[in-house]
């Protein structure tokens, strides 16, 4: 028991403070936390660990392997050569339980599900490059409202026999051009081999009294003027191309006949280009 007599006056808020709770510090108090100093034990300073401290600290007798070296920490482990490994021939194949039984002598047994993993695996995997690829490519093409702007239907009844209308199609101009009998007699009697382009008029018009034709020239690229020029076909003013009232080339500098775009009759009265 210690009893405490003269209180030093830095501590003394907080013997005020501490009253309250204690109850009594003028009387005294109990102190449980003193030991007697020869009851106190001092642990031994730890001993250093080193390879061979480790060692010799293992039990007498045992399988152990030892590693360390400079820079390296050292450890000193027990081999547990005492574990049973588990049986796991519950797991196993019959005829994949005897250890000493050497796998070619069953492989042929397992060929056949091998095989089929991989047939199943590369089925999928084709299908799989397959989707990717279509969506790649698909996905750099037009979309479907820019195709079906792609198109232009044409009423013939609208252009009056040996007249030229020109449209525009997919930013180009399109001459739809109603032949007179002569024109087209004149056209199909000329000597294909004797033509730049050699190009039959049959081969260019699949009704003889329409001619469907894109409206730029083969040179360089100028827009020929309809119905005037040596041939009463087609006149590029650009560098004086004359084209005949079949589009092909019979003068000037532009090598080849006017492209004729793919097209089709949807009825007697309405053409389709496109
Ligand atoms: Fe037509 Fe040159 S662009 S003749």
């Amino acid at each position: 028991m210690i009893k405490i007599t003269q209180i030093p006056p830095n501590i003394t808020n907080c013997l005020k403070v501490s009253k309250q709770v204690i109850g009594s510090l003028n009387g005294e108090i109990a102190a449980p936390f003193l030991i007697p100093k020869e009851k106190v034990k001092i642990p031994p300073s730890p001993v250093k660990l080193t390879n061979s401290s480790l060692f010799s600290s293992l039990p007498k007798g045992q399988l152990c392997a030892q590693s360390g070296g400079f820079g390296v920490l050292a450890q000193v482990r027990l081999a547990h050569t005492d574990v049973q490994v588990p049986d796991f021939d519950f797991y196993r194949k019959k005829e994949l339980r005897d250890p000493a039984r050497p796998s070619r002598d069953v492989i042929d047994n397992y060929k056949g599900g091998s095989y089929l993993i991989m047939a199943v695996g590369g089925i999928g995997a084709a299908y799989a490059a397959k989707n990717t690829v279509t969506k790649f490519v698909s996905s750099m093409g037009a979309a479907a409202d820019v195709l079906a702007m792609a198109k232009i239907e044409v009423n013939l009844g609208d252009i009056p026999e040996g007249k030229n209308v020109t449209f525009k199609w997919r930013g180009k101009p399109l001459f739809v051009r109603h032949r007179t009998s002569d024109e087209i007699q004149k056209e199909q009697s000329v000597d294909v081999s004797s033509l730049r382009d050699p190009q039959a008029d049959v081969d260019r018009a699949t009704k003889p009294e329409w001619l469907v034709l894109i409206g730029v020239c083969t040179h360089l690229g100028c827009v020929p003027i309809p119905g005037v020029g040596d041939y009463g076909g087609y006149f590029c003013p650009c560098h004086g191309s004359h084209y005949d009232a079949s589009g092909r080339i019979r003068k000037g500098p532009a090598p080849l006949n006017l492209e004729v775009p793919p097209y089709e009759y949807v009825d007697e009265k309405t053409l389709l280009v496109g």
